[in-house]
């Protein structure tokens, strides 16, 4: 069996509260951990390290479980850098340049699409991200979202169906019959390489009883249900959220009341994603509105070419703890354990034995330093699947 010691940690965030010191961190000091095969075997103190065939001296840097990106659309072709930077001159985002990238993503080949998906998952994961969620969305039709799909299963086991993202040109003038043609042979087609269904419901998109339909159908056939819910303006998404018992509640920039004492009472994670906000220059989320609401928060990237282009893990939780009201403590949670309860993943986002060996070792002696050290490439190594890349 292959181990692999991992001692001198000066910082090693578990995510197991009420071990170590106090927080939900569960933040232990002078700490080792070993691993064998793909999953953690024991941690403690560093003189207490069992014997492994490898060690890996971490020299009293912070060492965490690896970042969980619970929303990503990494499929996807062609480049929309100009609507960036007419953005960035003063006009809106909409949403409406989502169908440039979906006439450049169907005329794509398969390789083009796969070295883009390959791509950024090999960029995400030098930035920290161990665990991907990945959703289609550029296709729009049966044979582009089931490829769509099929492409990032080949990088993730988070796959989701997001045929529902806006209705395509050809479908403008009949959303009903687009909405019938996702709940049926887009959906048949595409549920084999997916986990989850998703749906953009916003105004400009689909309403709350087209994205019921879709979810309901999907939930029917065996996946889990998450929404992009209540970005552009408020409106009934959250809430349909938590009606059907979604795994997440995605965006979350304009809430009422209603909204957030819907999720404080239900096992929906608020999934926030600021790299959208930084990129369409609009107002953050208030996070900590929906913490002092005992709401589960989550931080992802959002990745994709029209609303934010990063894959920086490290990046968004800067921008939670610059202007979101998080603490460093609660975004590096988020970040972490709060993308693995949005996937419903309880071997992720947490350093416990029998968790997945996946982590990273900063270039920093604590996690503070992720929003300390803005723009900076703190992420000396990680580990994935017990393997150090
Ligand atoms: O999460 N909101 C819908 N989908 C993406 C935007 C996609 C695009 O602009 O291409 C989002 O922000
Ligand atoms: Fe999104």
């Amino acid at each position: 069996m292959s181990s692999l010691l991992i001692d001198n940690i000066g910082e090693l965030v578990t995510n197991v509260a009420g071990t170590g010191e106090g927080g939900r961190l569960g933040i232990r000091r002078d700490a080792a951990i070993l691993v064998e095969e793909d999953r953690v075997a024991w941690l403690g103190p560093a003189r207490y390290a069992p014997a492994a065939a490898r060690r890996i001296d971490a020299d009293g840097a912070a060492v965490l479980p690896g970042f969980v990106d619970s929303h990503a659309h990494l499929v996807f072709a062609g480049d929309r850098a100009a609507e960036f930077a007419a953005r960035m001159a003063g006009q809106p985002y909409t949403g409406g340049g989502i169908r440039t990238t979906v006439a450049a993503t169907r005329a794509a080949s398969d390789d083009t699409l796969r070295g883009t998906v390959r791509r950024l998952r090999a960029e995400a994961l030098r930035q920290g991200t161990t665990t991907i969620e990945i959703k289609s969305g550029y296709g729009l039709n049966v044979a582009d979202e089931a490829r769509s799909l099929r492409i990032a299963a080949e990088v993730t086991g988070e796959t989701t169906f997001l045929g529902a993202h806006v209705v395509p040109t050809e479908y403008a003038d009949r959303p009903d019959d687009y909405v019938g043609l996702v709940c049926g042979p887009m959906l048949h087609a595409a549920a084999p390489y997916a986990k989850w269904v998703d749906v953009f419901c916003e105004r400009g998109a689909f309403d709350a009883d087209h994205a019921r339909a879709i979810l309901t159908c999907g939930q029917a056939a065996g996946l889990g249900v998450r929404l992009h819910a209540n970005q552009l303006g408020p409106g009934p998404g959250v809430r349909l959220a938590v009606e059907l018992g979604a795994a997440s509640a995605d965006h979350c920039t304009h809430l009422d009341d209603a909204d957030v004492d819907a999720l404080a009472g239900s096992a929906t994670v608020a999934t926030l994603l600021p790299g959208a906000e930084f990129s369409t220059r609009s107002p953050y989320p208030d996070a900590r509105r929906l913490l002092d609401a005992r709401v589960t928060v989550a931080l992802a990237t959002d990745c994709n070419p029209g609303s934010s282009y990063t894959s920086s893990m490290p990046f968004c939780v800067a921008l939670a703890v610059r202007e979101m009201g998080m603490t460093p403590a609660e975004a590096v949670w988020a970040a972490t354990a709060g993308g693995a309860r949005a996937l419903r993943r309880d071997d992720v986002g947490v350093l416990a034995p029998g968790a997945r060996a996946d982590l990273m070792i900063l270039d920093a002696p604590s996690h503070l330093h992720l929003a300390y050290r803005p723009g900076v490439p703190l992420i000396r190594q990680v580990l994935h699947n017990g393997v150090p890349r």
